[in-house]
């Protein structure tokens, strides 16, 4: 697909009125508050760079996710795009950027939330354009929303499946350039599962890459019941799910996990059965080893000290000191699939940062804020309009 910029001006783009509705999940209480109100004209205005991103267009007249299916898809969409590597400030807001062309094994999402993971940041930052896709890029991987059409080839989904998934098979190879922050996406069928009956879009929309990374590190770790694990980076993304994989689906004997103090309660709450404070202990010098070590933080060398002699250590992030191995995650919707019931049955919870939902205005923010590294669980962008 090729893309082209055509209009380098800034311009500034006045929201209407909002209404929203925020949804908060935290896994000890299943905390769920919903809080409805009109944000008048907020944020008043944003700058953006209007990209004209050509693509195949359909129809028209937008669609919200609840009339999806009977609604004719638009040729043109808003989505925050970027046209060149940098910091936030590459970010832009646009209203007319074309809805993506579908492949035969594809469908065509209405996307009714995203989420952030890290690698949104580091891939506006460059650090893998040596195999991204061309500019200008929509970016976001995971996505939650409605199935508005569906290719030839497609064999299960259909017009109206409300679905889940992390759109890129590969994360760091050739990624989509049409990504999720946007109100369509175009994502293969085999990267898809039906959304969790009880989660909402926004629940749901966090924790495909995540959960997709906490299960594959376990399964190349050869977790298995009766083993011991201590996770590195617990109140994360994907810390905060391999806490509760190891505990709930793989039958672990033992999980620890790092944070610091105030984050503390929260791992617990995900069934950490120690939880170390990073401020104020070395987890490498306590006296107790592990079967796997799972680094979510990039502290490899350190982790290694950890762990049995026999054992294992992924390694996310970071340079990789032995036995410590990285993987990169690869996308797939039968691991979804499987984790269904543990996320039906409500054995699985997402943790959707406080902090967020953000609203669709708010992407700069939200990508500001996931760039902290102090994010709790999910950084979760809804509604999109
Ligand atoms: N290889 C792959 O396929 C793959 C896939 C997914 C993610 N990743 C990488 O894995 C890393 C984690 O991803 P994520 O989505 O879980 O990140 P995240 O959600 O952004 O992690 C944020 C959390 O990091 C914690 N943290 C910061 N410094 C810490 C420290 N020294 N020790 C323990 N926790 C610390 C913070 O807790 P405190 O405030 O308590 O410090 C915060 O809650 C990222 O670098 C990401 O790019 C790689």
């Amino acid at each position: 697909m090729k893309a082209t910029l055509l209009t380098p001006q800034l311009r500034t783009a006045i929201s209407p009125p909002l209404s929203i509705s925020l949804s908060f999940a935290f896994p000890e209480h299943r905390r769920k508050l919903s809080t409805s109100f009109i944000l008048r004209g907020a944020p008043s205005s944003f700058s953006y760079l209007p990209l004209r991103v050509s693509a195949n267009s359909q129809a028209a007249a937008p669609a919200s996710a609840q009339t999806a299916k009977a609604t004719a898809v638009p040729s043109e969409m808003k989505a925050w795009v970027y046209g060149e590597y940098g910091g936030v400030d590459v970010l832009k807001f646009d209203e007319k950027v074309a809805v993506p062309q579908l492949k035969e094994d594809q469908v065509l999402i209405k996307v009714v939330a995203a989420a952030l993971n890290p690698v949104d940041a580091k891939r506006r930052q460059g650090k893998f354009k040596a195999t991204d896709s061309p500019l200008p890029t929509v970016p976001g991987y995971d996505v939650a929303g409605v199935v508005v059409k569906v290719g030839s080839e497609v064999k299960e989904l259909k017009e109206g499946d409300e679905v889940y998934g992390n759109i890129n098979e590969k994360a760091l190879e050739g990624p989509k350039q049409f990504g999720s922050l946007a109100e369509y996406t175009a994502v293969e069928e085999k990267l898809l599962a039906l959304k969790p009956k009880n989660l909402d879009f926004a629940q749901a929309a966090g924790l495909p890459l995540a959960i997709e990374t906490a299960y594959e590190g376990l399964e190349r770790t050869g977790f298995s019941a009766g083993k011991s694990i201590l996770v590195l980076n617990g109140a994360g993304g994907v810390g905060s799910l391999v806490i509760q994989l190891a505990k709930q689906v793989f039958g672990a004997s033992k999980v620890a996990a790092t944070s610091s103090t105030g984050k503390l309660e929260l791992l617990k709450s995900l069934g950490a059965d120690l939880a170390i404070d990073y401020t104020k202990e070395n987890f490498e010098d306590l006296p107790e080893k592990f079967d796997v070590v799972y680094d979510a933080i990039g502290q490899c060398d350190r982790a290694v000290k950890a762990v049995k002699e026999s054992g294992s250590v992924v390694a996310l992030t970071g340079a990789v000191t032995p036995p410590g191995f990285r993987f990169v995650v690869t996308s797939n919707g039968e691991v979804l699939k499987k984790l269904n019931p543990y996320l039906e049955g409500g054995k699985v919870k997402p943790v959707v940062d406080p902090k967020g939902p953000f609203l669709f205005p708010q992407v700069a923010e939200a990508f500001s804020y996931i760039e902290t590294n102090r994010a709790v669980g999910k950084v979760v962008i809804h509604p999109i309009p």
